[in-house]
C-alpha cells in the first residue's frame, strides 16, 4: 500500500506544490483546504499529470471538519503515514493596534490550528507505532520581527508545542516531528498579510506610522535587491518537505534556505537541528 500524507493549506503556495510533488513522488495524498472553490488549479494538475490526489475541506480553526477528515482517511487507509501542518497565515500590525478579534484569529490559524490538528492525528499514528509529523514554522519562529509580534508569537508556541512533544511523544511512539523555517517564499502569503492587516488602506496610526512605513520601505527595498537569495519559490519549500519526509533520522528544526540559515544563526548556531537539544532532554527520563 502506498504511504499517505495529510497536507492543511493546499489551494496555494506552498501547500499545492507539497501535494503535487508528494503525488509524483508516489505518495497518496489528500490535500485539505478550508474552501473547496479554491480547489481549481490543484484539480487541473492532478487531471494534467494524472496525480493520486484528493482534495478535502479542512479549516484548521474548526474541529469539526479536522475530525471528519481525519476520520475518512482512516476509513479508507486505515493510517496516516504523514501530517503536513503547512496552513497559515501573515498579519502584520502593531499589537496595541489590532483588534482581540484580530489576535484570536492570528492565534487560532497559525498556531491553535497546529494544535488541534496534530491531537487529532495523534492518537492513529501512536497505535500504529509509526508517523512523521512536519509542521511550517518560519525564520519568525525563531526571531521576533518589527510588527509580527503576533505572528512571530503564534510560529514561537508552534515551535515549543512540537518541540514538547518531541521529547516524548516522538521516542515513545515512533514518531518523528520536524519543523521547518523557512524565510521569504514567493506567494499570495504577502498579499494576503496585507489583505488581513489593513484597514481602509492604512496599516498603522499615530506615533506606528511612520515606523510602519519605514519598515514597509526596508522590505521593499530587501525585496528588490536581494530577491534572489532572499525568497524561495514554494517548490524549493516543497523538496525540502519532501526531503525531510524520506529522510530516516530527520532534523527537528531546519531552516529552508541558505538566507534563512543566516538570518536565524544566532539563535542556532549551538545547535542547528535540534538533535541535541532532544538528546538532553530524553536522557533524563527516557
Ligand atoms: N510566504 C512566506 O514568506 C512564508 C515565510 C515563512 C513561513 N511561511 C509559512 O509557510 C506556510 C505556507 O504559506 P504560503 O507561503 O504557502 O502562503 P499562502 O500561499 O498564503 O498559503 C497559505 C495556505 O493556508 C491556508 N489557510 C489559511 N487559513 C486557513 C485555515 N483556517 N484553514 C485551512 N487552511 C488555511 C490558505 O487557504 P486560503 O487560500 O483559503 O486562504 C492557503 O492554502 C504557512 O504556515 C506560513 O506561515 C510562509
Amino acid at each position: 500500500m502506498k504511504k499517505n500524507v495529510l497536507i492543511t493549506g493546499t489551494s496555494t503556495g506552498v501547500g499545492l506544490e507539497t501535494a503535487l510533488l508528494f503525488a509524483k513522488n508516489g505518495y497518496k495524498v489528500y490535500a485539505t483546504m478550508r474552501n473547496l472553490s479554491k480547489s481549481t488549479a490543484l484539480k487541473e494538475k492532478i487531471t494534467e499529470d494524472k496525480l493520486d490526489i484528493e482534495i478535502l475541506e479542512l479549516d484548521v480553526t474548526k474541529q469539526d471538519t479536522i475530525t471528519k477528515t481525519v476520520e475518512y482517511i482512516i476509513s479508507k487507509d486505515q493510517k496516516i503515514d504523514i501530517l503536513v501542518n503547512n496552513a497559515g497565515a501573515g498579519f502584520a500590525k502593531t499589537v496595541e493596534q489590532a483588534s482581540e478579534k484580530e489576535i484570536e484569529w492570528v492565534t487560532n490559524v497559525n498556531y491553535l490550528g497546529v494544535v488541534y490538528t496534530t491531537k487529532t492525528v495523534l492518537p492513529y499514528m501512536r497505535k500504529q507505532k509509526a508517523g512523521r509529523i512536519i509542521t511550517l514554522s518560519s525564520v519568525g519562529g525563531l526571531v521576533g520581527q518589527p510588527f509580527n509580534e503576533l505572528y512571530c508569537g503564534a510560529k514561537f508556541a508552534v515551535e515549543g508545542f512540537i518541540e514538547g512533544l518531541a521529547t516524548y511523544v516522538g521516542p515513545s511512539f515512533n514518531i518523528k516531528f520536524s519543523i521547518l523555517e523557512p524565510g521569504g517564499i514567493s506567494t499570495e502569503f504577502m498579499k494576503s498579510a496585507i489583505g488581513n492587516t489593513t484597514v481602509d488602506g492604512q496599516f498603522a496610526t499615530g506615533e506606528y506610522e511612520p515606523i510602519f512605513a519605514k519598515y514597509l520601505e526596508g522590505n521593499q527595498r530587501r525585496a528588490n535587491e536581494e530577491a534572489e537569495n532572499t525568497y524561495q519559490t514554494p517548490l524549493e519549500v516543497a523538496e525540502v518537505i519532501a526531503e525531510v519526509a524520506a529522510d530516516d533520522n530527520p532534523p527537528l528544526r531546519k531552516r529552508t534556505s541558505k538566507w534563512a540559515e543566516e538570518f536565524a544563526k544566532l539563535k542556532t548556531v549551538g545547535d542547528p537541528d535540534g538533535k541535541k537539544l532532544i538528546e538532553q532532554i530524553t536522557s533524563t527520563f527516557l
